[in-house]
């Protein structure tokens, strides 16, 4: 297939990898236009390999990530409505910027541990994230490799976790996340009901078991004592966000980040609120996770 180059330099693309198993640059691609099916074909095996992929110096209006993003499937319109491009609900605005006293984007989400809308029924395939300003320095997003946490356990320990089920609740802890929102209504709640996932489960294209839980969205394991349950939860979480086995991305305006929910864990974190920071947003419909074959 011929390569679009109409306003491309004449370059290959490239691979960095941030570490050994998370993170990789993909350097050489301007993204303004959608990628040739060459192109893209890298991109997606860097992203099957790292897990997490990023390129530097876009330079993207909301029109052409959504473009992009399109390419690794069907958007999805999240269920929280506020802060999206009225022409473009697919993209979501993060931002801790006010206008006339009012954000425009939401403000300090997701600083829990998470694998993008886990408590739907078909959670996220990919998620999409463009630093339109950002923080000199603090507000890094941070990965955890899923894949490397579920191998890091002894067999027998695989072996009993790969038969158990976990509830992903949304509404679990939802106020103790978000101290400073309204609370959901009836009607919020009602519409993201807890659902039942495998608490491994397995990549569809690299065919890779992962560990697939977070101590602030899943409620409990699925026949398990309490106590028992959420000890095991904490400890998974805490296993699996460990230093060595996360990637932490250090943000600059025109980096657009791409991650894999179906093989791990991301959370936001801090910075100084004296500094703008602005992203634009984009998911990728996912599909049912798929258990180990016991
Ligand atoms: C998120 O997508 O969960 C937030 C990531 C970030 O703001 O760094």
């Amino acid at each position: 297939m011929a390569r679009q180059t109409a306003s491309r330099t004449a370059s290959f693309p490239s691979l960095r990898p941030a570490g050994e198993n998370l993170g990789a640059e993909v350097a050489g691609i301007d993204l303004s236009l959608p990628p040739d099916q060459q192109d893209f074909a890298f991109i997606l095996q860097a992203l099957h390999r790292y897990g997490v992929i990023f390129f530097r110096g876009q330079q993207l209006t909301p029109e052409q990530l959504a473009a992009f993003s399109r390419c690794f499937g069907e958007l999805d319109i999240h269920h929280m409505t506020e802060h999206v491009f009225p022409h473009l609900p697919q993209v979501r605005v993060l931002s801790n910027v006010k206008k006339d006293g009012v954000s425009i984007g939401i403000t300090r989400g997701g600083m829990h541990w998470h694998s993008d809308l886990s408590y739907k029924p078909q959670p996220a395939l990919v998620t999409l994230l463009y630093g339109i300003e950002c923080p000199p320095t603090g507000a890094d997003t941070q990965f955890a490799d899923m894949y490397a946490a579920f191998a890091g356990l002894p067999e027998a320990r695989r072996r009993k976790l790969q038969a158990l089920r976990a509830v992903h609740d949304r509404n679990f802890r939802y106020s103790a996340l978000y101290p400073g929102r309204p609370p959901l209504t009836a009607e919020q709640v009602a519409k993201v009901p807890p659902v039942e996932h495998p608490l491994v489960r397995v990549h569809p294209a690299t065919g890779r078991p992962a560990l697939f839980v977070a101590k602030d969205v899943v409620s409990h394991i699925v026949g398990m004592p309490e106590a028992e349950s959420r000890a095991l939860i904490d400890e998974l979480e805490a296993f699996a966000t460990r230093p060595d086995r996360i990637y932490s991305h250090k943000w600059r305006p025109g980096d657009l980040v791409v991650w894999d929910n179906r093989c791990t864990l991301h959370r936001a974190t801090p910075y100084d609120p004296q500094y703008r920071r602005t992203l634009y947003r984009t998911q990728v419909r996912g599909e049912a996770p798929i258990a180990m074959a016991s």
